[in-house]
């Protein structure tokens, strides 16, 4: 009886993997990229993907060297792109290939926009003056350089400095924690000028009473111009709280991380730590009478090469991002391979940054350095750095989390020493979800947070343009 289960379920097993087998080969196109992670055709991908996360689309393509390929999934198709040559036939088709369609869902799945508020994001949204179309655009006079961005800029550093000034003896700390409440604190009170925003559910009420009365017209260049933009497309008081919380969430998930990674980098690695330090300190000015510091954070991303190549290649190395495309019709992608509609294209960026042929034999190791080389190879690199994404999706939030974060990195090199409580820096065990840039850390690192002596600190931030 036993040996007959057995038998039956060996056929069952050879029936379904035949059944799958064919249907694959029935319902791929020979134009559509080769498919990939076939030995149980629909499973083995979905096995890989929730099992090893973006780490599963760099090692296919280590193994199959392909420029891009396709996973078939239940019910869906993604085509994965892991060279750069392919990066501007991608860029070149914003309609086509076109990110509003991943972004609405995320409103809807993630921010839980209503039914008129997903209406309103969803309308012509392919079209230029749409609600997603130009919702970009109309951030550029609070996100890009000159007096918009220089409020924030101030703002958060005067307010990371006041904290960090606040901190007078040594005291322990799981670092992730730390960096978290930190710019957390400064990003949501240098935008909405109020800081009692912390978990979801609670959020949106206060965010809506916060527009209700009007506290946006004391906040930041930036919630006002994202509170205008709102008003003009008739969202109502709830959906604009909930695209605010997706706003948030995109400000500060990646700038904590990337933050994390960047003071982690730095500070565990004596030679970075003195290259970057040594940068940093030669900013500092004294007041001969009164012996007051002063630092100038707005001259940090100028006169700080090493410092800032040490944040670019932290963004390079530790990237695990992708940009997802919704392909609306089909296409025959940089006239060769057929995409089809209703499918998904993902670009990964870990397989970017991990081609030697751009970044040379060493792209698997950590060099501070890279981003100040000036050996010819500097267009190219710049050219496949995708930290911030490219093209028409280009981060508008980069230049702001640069300078909050070179400027935390430079507060704590210059006025505090950071020490592993363990007394050896170890890397912290982390996940890698697929809707963040950078890994997460899942263990704490303990720290030990030490003022440097008793110093009065003048932090100034002059503005970018001067
Ligand atoms: C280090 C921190 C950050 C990283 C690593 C990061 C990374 C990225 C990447 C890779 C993209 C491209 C997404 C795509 O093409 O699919 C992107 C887009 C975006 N980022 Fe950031 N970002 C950061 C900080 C910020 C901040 C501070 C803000 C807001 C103030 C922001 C707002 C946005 C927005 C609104 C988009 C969508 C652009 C569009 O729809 O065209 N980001 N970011």
């Amino acid at each position: 009886m036993a040996g007959q289960v057995a038998w039956y379920f060996v056929a069952g097993l050879v029936a379904t993997y035949t059944f799958l087998r064919a249907l694959l080969r029935l319902t791929q196109h020979e134009k559509e990229p080769q498919t990939l992670a076939t030995l149980l055709p629909f499973v083995s991908p979905l096995l890989g993907l929730g099992t090893q996360k973006t780490k599963f689309f760099v090692k296919l393509r280590d193994a199959h060297g392909l420029p891009i390929y396709t996973l078939r999934m239940p019910g869906s198709r993604t085509y994965v792109i892991t060279s750069l040559s392919l990066v501007p036939a991608l860029q070149r088709q914003i309609r086509i290939l076109s990110f509003h369609p991943i972004e609405l869902r995320a409103a809807e799945r993630v921010m839980g926009l209503t039914r008129t508020g997903c209406e309103i994001l969803g309308a012509n949204m392919n079209h230029d003056d749409s609600y997603l179309g130009s919702f970009v655009k109309a951030l550029h006079p609070a996100l890009s350089p000159g007096p918009g961005l220089d409020e924030i800029n101030e703002t958060s550093v005067q307010l990371l400095a006041a904290s960090l000034g606040r901190r007078k003896t040594a005291a322990g700390v799981d670092m992730f924690q730390w960096i978290r409440h930190e710019m957390f604190m400064a990003t949501t009170n240098a935008i909405y000028a109020r800081a009692s925003f912390q978990a979801r559910e609670s959020l949106i009420p206060d965010l809506m009473e916060y527009f209700q009365k009007a506290y946006h017209e004391h906040g930041s260049p930036l919630v006002k111009c994202r509170f205008a933009y709102n008003t003009r497309h008739g969202l109502g008081p709830e959906d604009m709280a909930r695209t605010e919380i997706g706003q948030i969430s995109a400000t500060v998930t990646n700038t904590v991380l990337a933050a994390f990674w960047f003071i982690w980098h730095i500070f565990s690695d004596p030679a970075v730590l003195e290259d970057c330090r040594s940068e940093v300190e030669r900013l500092v000015g004294r007041d001969e009478h009164t012996g007051i510091r002063t630092l100038d954070l707005s001259r940090i991303r100028t006169s700080c090469p090493v410092l800032l190549s040490t944040w670019h290649e932290m963004l390079r190395y530790r990237h695990i991002g992708i940009q997802a495309r919704a392909v609306m019709e089909d296409h025959l992608f940089d006239g060769r391979y057929l995409l089809k509609k209703g499918a998904t294209v993902m670009c990964v960026i870990p397989a970017l940054h991990s081609d030697t042929s751009v970044w040379g034999p060493d792209a698997a190791e950590f060099n501070h350095r890279r981003f100040v080389r000036e050996d010819g190879a500097g267009a190219k690199r710049a050219n496949a750095f995708r930290g911030f994404g490219g093209g028409s999706t280009l981060c508008p939030g980069r230049h702001f989390a640069t300078n909050e974060a070179l400027s935390f990195a430079a507060l704590l090199m210059t006025r505090f020493d950071v020490r592993p409580v363990a007394g050896v820096w170890k890397e912290p065990r982390v996940d890698m979800p697929l809707t963040v840039s950078l890994p997460l850390p899942i263990e704490p690192v303990e720290v030990k947070i030490v003022p440097k002596a008793e110093q009065e600190w003048k932090v100034l931030f002059s503005a970018s343009a001067k």
